[in-house]
Order: structure tokens, then sequence, then C-alpha cells
């Protein structure tokens, strides 16, 4: 079996950490690891597969020779970057907002439209979608082959982990400072984000919505591949460390009972359902950290109208809203392309 080069482009990050991570414990064939991130980390060691490797700073001449590279140092990174990799016969998968609503490129999740994964070939770029519209639709698309989503409400209950390391740490040392009567810091959110919740994630655009409310509208009608599907959103920043909670409202066309849903989710790829009300039992941000799963429960009949499914939909947004997807993609890109 063929062995790769991969790069990753960030790779001192929360994501790019749990890059490396993700590709040590799926054994991917890595042949060479090259980690790379800003100045700042130069000297920085990480390790893989029990060794150390450097951290390189990212320059145009980084790629040379790299054949996969997975990218999550920012947007104006992968903007100014990605299509330099690609130009060196990189395949770049790219973690950022900078290229999913490009048409040439394809904007996957594995367990829905892996199908997509061959247009790399426009562009020599994959885009991984926005956590919070991952982990919606993987438990959304068996749902839309069976009984055809009309439209969604979704809102979201995000983790600080979502805006990268910095906000890790502001949310524990907020929590700190209150706990201990000192006066909270402000400086990742606009806000304070500890014993708290954000109406905001990213900027506010001319229509009143948050750009990751757009996010998840858009790139939900191309993955899907349906854009006649109604998405409206309400994305909220919670402190909570790790895994994203939603709320998912759907109208179908066809009914489909609480019961078919729940099968029909139990056999579906990358999603666990947990749904015993008599036992306390649903999706929790707590059990979803660390795992691959994306876990679906308290579905339930919407009583307020004739075709309405109700559901609690909970993932690791680092691993399956981000690094483990990425590096799905590249498992299906070179099982079937390379
Ligand atoms: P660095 O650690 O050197 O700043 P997070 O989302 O957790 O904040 O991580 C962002 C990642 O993007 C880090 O690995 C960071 O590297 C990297 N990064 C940020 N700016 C640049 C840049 N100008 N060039 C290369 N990597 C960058």
């Amino acid at each position: 079996m063929k062995n790769y080069h991969v790069a990753v482009v960030g790779a001192t990050g929360a994501v790019g950490n749990e890059m490396i991570k993700v590709l040590e414990e799926r054994n991917f064939p890595v042949g060479k690891l090259t980690l790379l991130a800003s100045e700042r980390s130069l000297g920085k060691e990480l390790s893989f597969k029990g060794r150390s490797l450097p951290v390189e700073v990212l320059t145009e001449s980084s790629f040379r020779g790299v054949e996969i590279g997975l990218f999550s140092a920012g947007g104006s990174i992968s903007e100014k970057f990605g299509p330099v990799a690609a130009a060196a016969g990189c395949v770049v998968i790219d973690n950022t907002n900078a290229f999913r609503m490009t048409p040439e490129v394809p904007l996957v999740v594995p367990e829905v439209n892996p199908e997509a994964i061959g247009l790399y070939k426009n562009k020599g770029i994959i885009a991984n979608p926005n956590c919070s519209t991952i982990q919606m639709v993987v438990a959304l698309k068996p749902i839309h082959d069976a009984a055809k989503i009309k439209r969604i409400v979704v809102s979201t209950y995000q983790a600080v982990s979502g805006t990268g390391k910095k906000a890790i740490e502001e949310l524990a040392l907020q929590t700190r400072a209150l706990l201990s009567g000192q006066d909270p810091v402000t400086k990742v959110y606009p806000h304070r984000i500890a014993f708290n919740c954000l109406p905001q994630i990213d900027v506010f655009m001319e229509n009143g919505y948050t750009k990751e409310e757009m996010k998840m509208v858009r790139e939900t009608k191309k993955i899907m591949n349906d854009p006649g599907i109604a998405v409206t959103a309400t994305t909220v920043r919670v402190p909570v460390f790790f895994a994203h909670s939603e709320s998912v409202n759907i109208e179908t066309e066809r009914k489909i009972t609480p019961d078919e849903v729940r099968k029909l989710l139990a056999a579906a790829p990358g999603v666990r359902v947990v749904d015993n009300p008599a036992e306390k039992l649903y999706p929790m941000a707590i059990d979803a950290a660390g795992q691959d799963a994306t876990l679906v429960g308290r579905i339930r009949e919407d009583e307020s109208i004739p075709n309405g499914i109700n559901m609690w939909v909970v993932a690791d947004n680092i691993r399956k809203g981000a690094a483990l997807n990425a590096v799905q993609i590249a498992e299906i890109l070179i099982q079937k392309h390379l």
C-alpha cells in the first residue's frame, strides 16, 4: 500500500492538533508528515506515532512533494496558500470558510455526499463544511432520503473550542476569575462567555443574521444537493468546552413517525441514537466530546404541524465537525481517486 506525504497547516491549533491525532488513530498511510504553523511556533515540536516532529514555518515553498494538505489556519491563510499548494500538485482539504461556496469546489461530508470528492480535480481543493452544518446533515440525510425535508429550523449551542485554543483558555480563565471574586478578562469574544450565552457567532451580515447562521443555510443546500430545502438558523455560543448541541426541527413532504426516524438513524453511518427519556438518556456534550459519532435523541413529533419532527443533535465539533471529517475525506480520496 502506498504511503502519502501529508501536511497539516495550522498544526499547533486546536483542530490541527486533532488532525494529527486522528491521522495516527486511524492509521492513515502517512509516509511523511510536515507540520506547518506561523513564525510564533518556530522551535516547537509535536508528537506523531511516538516521534517528535518539528513545526515548520508556512511559506510558499512548503508544499514541494506534499500530496495531501489538511488546512486549518484560518480563512485568509487558506485563500493565500490553498491555491499555491494545489498548483504544487497537493490536494487541499480545507477546513476554513475560504472555498466552501466556490461552485467548482466540492463541499463534502463523507456520510452524505462522498461522490462529490471526485470534483477535487477542478481546483485541487475539497472544502470541509462548517462544524455545526456537518453534524446536522449527518443526522438529516437519511430522513431527507426517506421523507424529503422541506424546511429546517435549527438553533445551536456551540462550544468555545470552535473558536480555537485562545477561546478555550478564555472560558477557563473567566470561570476561575469569577469563582474567585475577580474581574474576568474578555479578549476573544465581544462579551463575557463564562456563565453566559452569546447569540452571535462570527460577524453580522446585512440581513441581520450572523455569518455562521448563513453558513448553515447555504452549506446545507450545497451538501444535500437540494437548493429547495428551506433552512433558518440561530447560532449561539455557550460556555461549553467541547461538542456542539443543536435543536433541529424539520418539516417533511411525506409523514414520518419518530419510530421510523429512530430506525433510520440507528442504521445510518456515523450516527448513534441515544433516545430513552424513561431512563433520562439523551445526547449530551460531555458524552459526545472525544467521540466520532453524531449523537441524536429527543426524537419526537412536532405536534404543531402535520409533518414535523423535533430532535437534539450533538457531536464533537473538533472531531466530526473538523479533523475527523477532513481525514475521512482524505481516506476516500486515496481509496478512490489518487
Ligand atoms: P501558531 O500557533 O503558530 O499561531 P487556533 O484555531 O487553535 O487558534 O489555531 C490556529 C492555527 O493556525 C495555529 O496552528 C496557528 O499557528 C496557525 N496560524 C495562524 N496564523 C498563521 C500564519 N500567519 N501562518 C501560518 N499559520 C498560522
